[in-house]
């Protein structure tokens, strides 16, 4: 899958923008606050309907705009496709691919594979478990539609039940309707930790051997799925824990509590690791979703790489751009030196300033590889 071009209007700090990618190695760079980021957003926002910061739609528009519309076209096979997107002050976004309107945002993700890589992804295996399930669920959506409609169920079901946990306060009485909601919960969170633990047994081999390949071999790292409680149990716990669940007013057993190990040389790196371990963990966890959207989907997703070969020491920049190679990629940095430094054969290069995209040509850059 490649992305041939992009256009935007009132999306950020763009007014008006029309660009073309080379199907190679593209590069965005200039100084802060620029604009680069937000071109991979607005690429990432297409793929996933949501953005990599959590933005909400509205912040996206450019300020005192009422629509804000990116367009893209793709091609696949060589079958070419666009896809369009507008976010609107007040009314919910809308799509449509070749100009079809999509209705759910279900059929829209996915469409376009992509895999987002930014400082921040460095950090997963030292944050929280939220971030980590965040990774499960934005990954298993893009590949597995069944999964997204129950993770949407599920999330439903949740509220519905918290909701009522919050009002049997005031109401005993309703305490009755809570096994509704629970039967609904064991349902599609069974179906939910099936899904991701047949997921993180696909990974864990390539993470694995990632990491191995990255540590020069010293490394032995695993991944396991750390469900908060077990299948078999979900019922019998989810049961016990009402009381408990009525009085804080929250529901404590489920798969919203998951959460993923990574174990380096059987020691668990959440807590135990190094930064530089948890880091080339993080790194391979990210260049093993790109092989297994490959697997899955049959296609190559394309990369979206925010100001990350800047976090990276030299041999790990090597390891990343020497193992993404036929893999359509867009990237942002401040500066050019990286690709200078490790003679990377880069296709396209853009500067960004203020909103406005320039391409650059080859004789002034000056950073292609022999
Ligand atoms: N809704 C918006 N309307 C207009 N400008 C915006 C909007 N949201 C963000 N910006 C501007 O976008 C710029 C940040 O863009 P970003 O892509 O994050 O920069 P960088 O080049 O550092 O990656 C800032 O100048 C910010 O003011
Ligand atoms: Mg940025």
């Amino acid at each position: 899958m490649v992305i041939r071009s992009l256009e935007l209007q009132n999306f950020r700090n763009y007014a008006s923008l029309a660009m073309e990618f080379d199907e190679g190695i593209n590069i965005l760079f200039g100084d802060n606050a620029q604009g680069k980021t937000n071109i991979l957003e607005a690429l990432y926002l297409t793929s996933t309907t949501k953005s990599h910061r959590a933005s909400k739609d509205r912040e996206m528009i450019r300020i005192g705009q009422e629509e804000a519309h990116i367009r893209l076209f793709l091609s696949q096979n060589d079958v070419d496709h666009r896809m369009d997107l507008h976010l609107k002050q007040s009314k919910a976004k809308g799509a449509a691919i070749d100009g079809v309107p999509v209705r759910r945002s279900g059929d829209l993700v996915g469409f376009l594979k992509v895999v987002f890589f930014s400082p921040e992804d460095l950090s997963i295996i030292k944050n929280g478990p939220g971030e980590r399930r965040r990774f499960l669920d934005m990954e298993l959506c893009q590949l597995d539609k069944v999964y997204l409609n129950q993770l949407a169920n599920y999330n439903r079901a949740l509220n519905q039940r918290n909701n009522l946990l919050k009002q049997i306060g005031q109401d005993p009485s309703l305490k009755e309707t809570l096994e509704l909601w629970e039967e609904q919960l064991i349902s599609y969170g069974t179906q939910i930790m099936r899904g991701r633990a047949s997921f993180l047994q696909e990974l864990a081999p390539i993470v694995s051997e990632i990491h191995a390949q990255l540590s020069g071999g010293k490394e032995e790292l695993k991944l396991l799925y750390e469900p908060n409680v077990s299948a078999d149990r979900y019922r019998e716990e989810l049961f016990y824990s009402r009381d408990r669940d009525i009085y804080l007013k929250t529901t404590h057993v489920g798969p919203h509590r998951d959460d993923m190990v990574f174990e380096i040389n059987g020691s668990d790196a959440r807590r135990f690791g190094s930064q530089g371990q948890q880091r080339t963990a993080a790194l391979s966890l990210k260049m093993a979703e790109i092989e297994i959207v490959r697997r899955r989907t049959g296609q190559k997703p394309i990369l979206l790489l925010d100001d990350v070969l800047s976090e990276l020491d030299r041999s790990r920049q090597t390891y990343l751009l020497s193992g993404i190679s036929g893999t359509q990629v867009i990237m942002t940095c401040t500066g050019l030196e990286e690709f200078v430094e490790n003679r990377v054969r880069v296709n396209r290069v853009f500067e960004v300033i203020e909103g406005q995209v320039m391409p650059r040509s080859e004789e002034e850059t000056l950073v292609k590889g022999e």
